[in-house]
C-alpha cells in the first residue's frame, strides 16, 4: 500500500508518521518539502503531487488551525481548510484512492448538552468551523471513498499544549482562572494516529465503512476539570508548583473574550465508530497522564 501523508509536522500529522509507516510505503510532506508539492495554497502543486505519487490512501493532517486568527484571514482559511481537502477529494475519486481527513467538534454550534452525533445539524460559530465543514461537504460531494474523523480539543506531547501552558503557569503564579462552561474530552494526536491506522486497514477490506466518524477519547471534562486533573497529576509527581489545590478557580468563557467563538457542548457521540471498527476508545485521562509522564520526564 502506498499511503501520502499531508501536514506531516502537525501534532496529528507527527504521531501519523508513526503509525501509518508500518502499514507500506510511506510519502510524508509538509508544506515546503522539496520532492513534491505540500503547500495548500498551492491547489494546482497538490493536484499534481497526487497524480505523481499515486497513492492508495492520502491522509490529510494539514490545517489552518490557529481559531482565533482565522476570524481575520478567511480566504487563506477557506483555500487550507475547504479548497485544498476539495481538491485531494477530486483526485482521489480520479485515482480511485481513500482520502482520510479530520474535521472538528466546531461544525456544531455547542448548544445543549447532548454529546453531538454525526447526523445532527451543523452550524458552525467561526470561520474555522465553517471552513472545515465546507472541506467535509467538498470531500462528500466528490465522491472519492473517504474517513473523516471529527475530533476535538487535540493535543500532542511534542510542541505546545493546554497542559504545558497550565504546568508553567501554575510555577508562576499563586492563583489561575480557567473556562469552565466548554464541555469536551481531551484527545490525543497518538490516539487519532493509532485509529486512522486501524480504520486504513478495516476499510481496505470493508470499503462499505466509508463516511463521517465521531473520535475523541471517552468521557468529557472543563478546561477547569482538564487544568486541575495537570496540575494534580503535576503535584503527585513531586513538581514544586507555586499554585495552591484550591487557587484553581472555576471562570465562564467571557471571562476572556477571544476574536472566535467556541462551542460551549463539545462533547461527541462515539458509538458509530465504536461498532464499525469494533473499537474501545479509552477515557481522556488515560492520554493525559502518559502525555504528562512523557512531558515531566524532560523537564
Ligand atoms: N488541534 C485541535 O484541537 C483540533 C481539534 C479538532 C480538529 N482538529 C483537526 O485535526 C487535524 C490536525 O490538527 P493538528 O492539531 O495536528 O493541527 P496542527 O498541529 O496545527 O497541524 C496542522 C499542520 O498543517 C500545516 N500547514 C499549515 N499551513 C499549511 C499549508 N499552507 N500547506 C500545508 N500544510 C500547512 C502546519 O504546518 P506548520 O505548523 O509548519 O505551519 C501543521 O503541520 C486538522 O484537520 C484540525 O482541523 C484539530
Amino acid at each position: 500500500m502506498k499511503i501520502l501523508l499531508l501536514g506531516k509536522n502537525g501534532q496529528v500529522g507527527w504521531e501519523l508518521q508513526r503509525s501509518l509507516a508500518p502499514l507500506g510505503e510511506l510519502i510524508a510532506l509538509d508544506h515546503d518539502s522539496k520532492d513534491f508539492c505540500g503547500d495548500f495554497t498551492d491547489l494546482d502543486g497538490l493536484a499534481q503531487t497526487v497524480r505523481a505519487v499515486a497513492p492508495d490512501v492520502i491522509v490529510n493532517a494539514a490545517a489552518h488551525t490557529a481559531v482565533d486568527k482565522a476570524e481575520s484571514e478567511p480566504e487563506l482559511v477557506r483555500t487550507l481548510n475547504a479548497l485544498a481537502p476539495g481538491v485531494l477529494a477530486q483526485e482521489a475519486r480520479r485515482a480511485g484512492a481513500w482520502l482520510i481527513h479530520y474535521s472538528t467538534d466546531y461544525v456544531f454550534d455547542g448548544g445543549g448538552e447532548k454529546p453531538w452525533l454525526e447526523t445532527d445539524p451543523v452550524a458552525p460559530l467561526s470561520v474555522y468551523g465553517a471552513t472545515k465543514l465546507e472541506g467535509e461537504q467538498l470531500i462528500l460531494q466528490s465522491g472519492c471513498q473517504h474517513l473523516i474523523f471529527r475530533t476535538s480539543w487535540v493535543y500532542g506531547a511534542r510542541g505546545g499544549n493546554f497542559a504545558k501552558t497550565m504546568l508553567r503557569l501554575a510555577s508562576e503564579r499563586e492563583s489561575l482562572s480557567v473556562i469552565d462552561d466548554q464541555i469536551g474530552a481531551p484527545t490525543g494526536a497518538d490516539l487519532l494516529a493509532d485509529i486512522t491506522a486501524h480504520a486504513i486497514r478495516t476499510v481496505r477490506q470493508r470499503p462499505e465503512l466509508s463516511g463521517l466518524y465521531h473520535l475523541v477519547a471517552g468521557g468529557e471534562t472543563s478546561w477547569h476539570g482538564y487544568a486541575s486533573f495537570v496540575i494534580d497529576f503535576a503535584r503527585c509527581a513531586g513538581i514544586p508548583l507555586k499554585v495552591a489545590p484550591d487557587a484553581i478557580k472555576p471562570v465562564p468563557t467571557s471571562a476572556f473574550p477571544t476574536a472566535a467563538r467556541r462551542p460551549h457542548n463539545s462533547r461527541m457521540d462515539t458509538t458509530k465508530l465504536q461498532h464499525a471498527f469494533d473499537l474501545k476508545l479509552p477515557a481522556w485521562e488515560i492520554g493525559v497522564a502518559r502525555m504528562l509522564s512523557e512531558v515531566l520526564d524532560k523537564s
